[in-house]
């Protein structure tokens, strides 16, 4: 009993001295945030586990400013130079922690999940051309964009007046325009083909959020879990790792997709595993899914409200792409607001971008951080918090984008994308794709929400992605008089 009484107190005093430690003496002590997330990283846990890490970091930078302590060794920030820092520095700025391991597939490494920039770097020259905006322009590429744009207005509008669910269909089109874009003419046909549409069902419609943070937080009891129940970290199950399985491997593919690249590295090098390429193919579809599909959702959801701001921009909208009918997209500034916008306020990123301090410490906006601190931006809270640039941030003003003044501020604080080498590389895709989609939408119809949409659009999170919280969204379709 007694030898009980003595480790309980040794305990208790080794927890008091290092909670005294972290919050007095650490060398991120002095900075602001909550006392309990200095002493200990539960409460951020709790929060990521819950789905809620983004409002709760929001919540605190509103309380504490554009600099928190959020855990004993991890900073939040919210200001452009730190943006700079931790994401440009460089080039790609820091490195990532361990938990972009989540991001493998196959028990595979990829681009996204490379922790180390030089070594990401070398992978991404292998194909990054294949997303230049040179390249997703070229007229072999915009072409199957645009099969895949009339494909969803063509079902969109098949039934005037009856609504639809274009949380469905934006995710279909999403996943036909990046696996066209890998795979070509080995694309996915979800909008019009059943069987195809089970792969979007089974990618999109998943809840994987704790068990994502349960295999980064306890990597050794997620191994055996895994083991034990073949369950896999990322999203998706067999029918799409069959299918971009067999497709690396055998299928045809024209001279311009992604696969097309990566098998000429694949050819250069023997010794290269297998399913690297399968692997990479894997990420850039999930990558490109969800951000897309979700993207636009929100964003057409908030043009058919019942609001007569909504109504407004649309209105505008539709003035400009019939007035403009066959201008270039690049010409068309208003489609372009709104869709910045969007991504402003729903982008569908929002969630922190977490990064390492480089061995030796750096000085992010004017604080010293030790090597090995976790430091991070996250797009929600940038897209809001100074409102010196972002005037009434909760208002959906496309308008805010044509203005010249500010707009130096505002293109330096917009981390939809987020920033620097690292940033995303599918960019240029997503923007023609919403851009096409969205002009031949509301160059010929308007939208409203459907009397019998009850579904929530709040923002669900994932782990750095966020989607609409019951994934149905019921809009009807009505053709512009003047169309
Ligand atoms: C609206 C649409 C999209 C948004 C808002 C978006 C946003 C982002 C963000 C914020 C990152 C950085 C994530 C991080 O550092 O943790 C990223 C990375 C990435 N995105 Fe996107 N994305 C979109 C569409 C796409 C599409 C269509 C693709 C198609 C391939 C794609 C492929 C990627 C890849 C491969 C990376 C990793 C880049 C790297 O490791 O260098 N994204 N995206």
């Amino acid at each position: 009993m007694e030898t009980i009484l003595i480790a309980l107190e040794a305990f208790s005093l080794l927890i008091a001295s290092l909670a005294i430690y972290r919050l007095w003496l650490a060398p991120l002590a002095r900075l602001p945030g909550p006392s309990m997330c200095a002493i200990s990283r539960l409460p951020l846990m709790y929060h990521e586990f819950n789905g809620n890490r983004r409002s709760f970091i929001h919540d605190l930078h509103m309380k504490y400013g554009p600099i928190v302590r959020v855990a004993p060794d991890e900073v939040s920030f919210a200001t452009r130079e730190a943006v700079k820092e931790i994401y440009t520095s460089g080039g790609s700025g820091y490195n990532k922690p361990p938990f972009y391991f989540l991001f493998e597939h196959f028990d595979t490494g990829n681009m996204f999940s490379t922790l180390e920039k030089v070594e990401h770097a070398d992978i991404k020259k292998q194909f990054a051309e294949r997303y230049s905006k040179l390249h997703v322009t070229k007229p072999g590429v915009a072409f199957a964009i645009q099969e895949n744009v009339d494909a969803f207005v063509e079902k969109a509008t098949e039934r005037l007046g009856a609504s639809v669910d274009i949380y469905d269909l934006l995710h279909c089109f999403a996943l036909d325009g990046i696996t066209g874009h890998l795979f070509y003419p080995s694309g996915l046909h979800s909008q019009t083909s059943p069987s195809d549409h089970k792969i979007m069902e089974e990618l999109c419609y998943q809840d994987g959020l704790r068990r994502a943070y349960f295999a980064h937080y306890f990597p050794a009891l997620w191994r055996v879990y895994s083991k034990l129940t073949g369950a896999a970290k990322g999203p998706g199950g067999s029918l799409v790792h069959a299918y971009v399985l067999n497709t690396t491997r055998t299928s045809p593919a024209d001279p311009y997709t992604v696969l097309d690249k990566l098998r000429a590295v694949d050819a250069r090098d023997a010794s290269r595993p297998a399913l690297l390429s399968a692997s990479e193919c894997m990420d850039h579809l999930v990558a490109g899914i969800d951000t897309t599909g979700d993207g636009l959702c929100f964003l057409m959801h908030h043009l058919s409200l019942p609001h007569p701001s909504s109504q407004r921009v649309q209105a505008k909208l539709h003035a400009e792409l019939q007035e403009h009918g066959g201008a270039p997209l690049d010409d068309l500034p208003y489609l372009e607001a709104v869709v910045k916008e969007g991504l402003r306020m729903f982008g569908p990123v929002p969630m922190s971008l977490p990064r390492l301090v480089p061995a030796g410490g750096r000085v992010v906006d004017g604080v010293n951080l030790p090597g090995g601190t976790i430091v991070s931006c996250q797009a929600y809270t940038l897209h809001r918090l100074d409102e010196g640039v972002w005037a009434d941030p909760e208002e959906f003003l496309p308008e805010r984008w044509l203005a010249s003044e500010g707009a130096a501020e505002r293109d330096r604080l917009f981390f939809a994308f987020a920033a620097g080498g690292r940033g995303c590389i599918g960019k240029h895709l997503a923007m023609l794709e919403m851009k096409l989609l969205l002009r031949d939408v509301y160059s010929s119809y308007c939208t409203r929400i459907a009397p019998e949409m009850t579904a929530s659009m709040e923002q669900d999170d994932q782990t750095v992605s966020t989607r609409p919280k019951d994934q149905k969204c019921l809009i009807i379709f009505e053709k512009l008089d003047n169309a």
